[in-house]
């Protein structure tokens, strides 16, 4: 187990002995690794970092506000945001097919981050989250899908870059990789937060992914969370336990939770009016390794209060379910 402070100290010399005077690539995804890399790098060599974050347009409501606020602005680090939204729609146009679509979104990732870092034609050094387990699982067999990692091979990048990698999480797990986040000043909420697919909302839209609907799902799934954030969680205190790890809400208390969005209208009635409009579902988790997963018992009050304020909020969502599936036969996402 690292001492956090010195276990920076250390991190920090080591990055800047190996970079030097160095300028430094970063993709950020949002996601925990991407951004506790990008703190400590930035801790150790400041403006010789530049991040670039693609936005697909398939992030969760307010994230891409949310990244340029505490990196840009609270870390005074150097990001590019590049809005792609457009031409990951386009070429998502059309494809139904959930391994198609990854596959895609995988490739637009890879073009569009390419694109941007070719422009920082000083950088001698691409920076990437990749952590212990997945040091350990591209040993062995690959991922479902492109994680963050997969996309940013250096082999795609122009021959003239030649990217040298920095990869300063290698030899963290998980857990220490979030208390790291947390000692370099990252949000708590942040650095906690459930996994998120790369593919984002690509493959929580089940079948075509189209703006219309990335937008109606943001604004249920905000809601979902949020619920899920301000209900307490009613543990069973064991004497001895540790108490930090009691959850204190069912966020803490589900391992991912998110909604999903399915393209099927039914009948609702609003009013004097009768509504025509689409369907999410909500899916709620526990599970330690992500192989196998039990849905959560989650109270009817808290999905009754969540199935009301999404209906009552989100103008063309008129129903809400809650899959009781477990994994297996189900997978946790729906694609
Ligand atoms: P499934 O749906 O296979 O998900 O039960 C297991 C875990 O993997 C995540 N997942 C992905 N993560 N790219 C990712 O980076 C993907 O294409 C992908 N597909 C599934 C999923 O969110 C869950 O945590």
């Amino acid at each position: 187990d690292w001492n956090m402070p010195d276990y920076i100290t250390e991190a920090v010399e080591k990055i800047r002995a190996q970079v030097g005077n160095d300028e430094v690539i970063l993709g950020l995804s949002g996601g925990v690794d991407s951004s506790v890399a990008a703190a400590l790098i930035h801790r150790a060599i400041g403006d010789q970092l530049t991040c670039v974050f693609v936005d697909h347009g398939l992030l969760r409501l307010n994230e891409g506000k949310m990244v340029m606020d505490m990196f840009a602005k609270n870390l005074g680090v150097k990001v590019i945001r590049v809005d792609a939204t457009d031409q990951f729609m386009g070429q998502l146009a059309g494809v139904t097919d959930p391994e198609q679509k990854r596959k895609i979104i995988g490739r637009e990732f890879v073009e569009v981050f390419n694109a941007e870092s070719a422009k920082l034609v000083n950088a001698k050094w691409l920076a990437q989250g990749t952590i212990y387990p997945d040091v350990i699982e591209s040993a062995g067999k690959g991922k479902k899908g492109q994680t963050i990692k997969s996309h940013h091979n250096v082999g795609g990048l122009p021959e003239t870059m030649k990217l040298q990698l920095l990869e300063p999480l290698r030899e963290l797990f998980k857990d220490e990789v979030r208390k790291l986040g947390v000692a370099l000043g990252l949000p708590h909420d942040m650095v906690y937060r459930h996994p998120f697919p790369g593919p984002g909302l690509g493959v929580r839209i089940l079948g075509e992914v189209k703006k219309e609907y990335a937008d109606l799902l943001r604004q249920a799934d905000a809601i979902f969370i949020e619920e899920l954030r301000n209900t307490p969680y009613e543990a069973t205190v064991v004497p001895g336990f540790d108490q930090d790890a009691v959850p204190q809400n069912w966020y803490e208390a589900t391992s991912q939770a998110f909604a999903v969005f399915l393209p099927v209208k039914s009948v609702g009635v609003m009013g004097d009016g009768r509504t025509y409009d689409y369907v999410v579902a909500l899916r709620a988790v526990q599970t330690q390794d992500f192989m196998t997963a039990h849905w959560a018992h989650l109270p009817h009050a808290l999905l009754g209060k969540v199935s009301n304020r999404i209906i009552n909020e989100v103008r063309g969502l008129n129903r809400v379910v809650y899959d009781i599936s477990g994994k297996p036969p189900a997978t946790i996402e729906w694609e």
